[in-house]
């Protein structure tokens, strides 16, 4: 795992940036992980601006969200469908045809994400999967006891999780209990995972991640046995690391 820490947040979508562009370079199809949250925001805004550039072009990406709800109408506002092509699809100028979501909103769910996994296979894997990590060391929704070998299937939502999106839905919606999220086995058959964080309430987590057991209840510490794992964030999410020091000197050191 090799872990940058940044300044702050905006630096985090620089370097996170630069990360998602390097491992994409020369891929005439480049296939790209989406994920939801606040804490890639960043990231897709350096995106859109190194697109506008001319650094990386999306319009002939594919694209695969990690996570949809169960039960939410794709053209709800709060959809991951819809959430993904507001803030990704829309600003990076990918083709909205090549942006594949799991459907929550189907009657044989288990078909359903079958047939993703599948597409996935088709597509001859994620290049990059993007990911943030929830409170709980969730990472797409695969909540804490998720299994290591898991593909994408429906899961339960804890309460923590619907607290923490409780957020986003008005006082008399209820948050959704069910999602289908890609596996963690899925997630790390991905090439490459860039993982951001950033804030001081996922300081706690970040660093149970990064050097805590690899335990199915933080299901982001299965990222230490994936072969190229990036994962950038700021100070504040770095502030419980107890080898905060050494990842800046190896950051300030790189072999020529
Ligand atoms: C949701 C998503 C995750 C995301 C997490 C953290 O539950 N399913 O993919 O990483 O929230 O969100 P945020 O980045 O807003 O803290």
């Amino acid at each position: 795992m090799e872990v940058v820490i940044c300044q702050d947040e905006e630096q985090v979508g620089a370097v996170a940036a630069d990360r998602v562009i390097a491992q994409l370079h020369g891929r005439q199809t480049p296939v790209l992980g989406l994920a939801t949250g606040s804490s890639p925001l960043n990231l897709y805004a350096e995106l859109k601006r190194r697109a506008a550039a001319g650094d990386v072009d999306f319009a002939h990406a594919l694209g695969f969200a990690l996570d949809e709800y169960v039960g939410l109408d794709p053209k709800h506002p709060l959809s991951y469908r819809e959430t993904i092509l507001r803030t990704v699809v829309e600003p990076l100028g990918m083709n909205p045809d090549r942006v594949m979501v799991p459907n929550g909103f189907v009657a044989d769910l288990a078909a359903a994400a079958e047939e993703y996994e599948e597409a996935m296979r088709e597509a001859g894997g994620i290049d990059v999967q993007i990911l943030g990590i929830g409170s709980n060391g969730h990472i797409g929704f695969n909540e804490p006891t998720s299994s290591f070998a898991s593909r994408t299937r429906v899961k339960t939502l804890t309460q923590q999780t619907r607290d923490d999106n409780a957020r986003f839905f008005a006082e008399d919606e209820t948050v959704p209990t069910h999602c289908v999220t890609q596996g963690l086995g899925t997630i790390m058959d991905a090439h490459n995972l860039v993982m951001v964080a950033s804030g001081p309430a996922k300081a706690e987590i970040v660093a149970a991640m990064i050097e805590g057991p690899v335990s199915a209840m933080c299901p982001a510490s299965i990222l230490q046995f994936h072969r190229r794992a990036f994962v950038i964030i700021d100070e504040a999410a770095a502030a419980n690391l107890q080898y905060a020091d050494y990842f800046r000197h190896v950051a300030a050191n790189q072999p020529a």
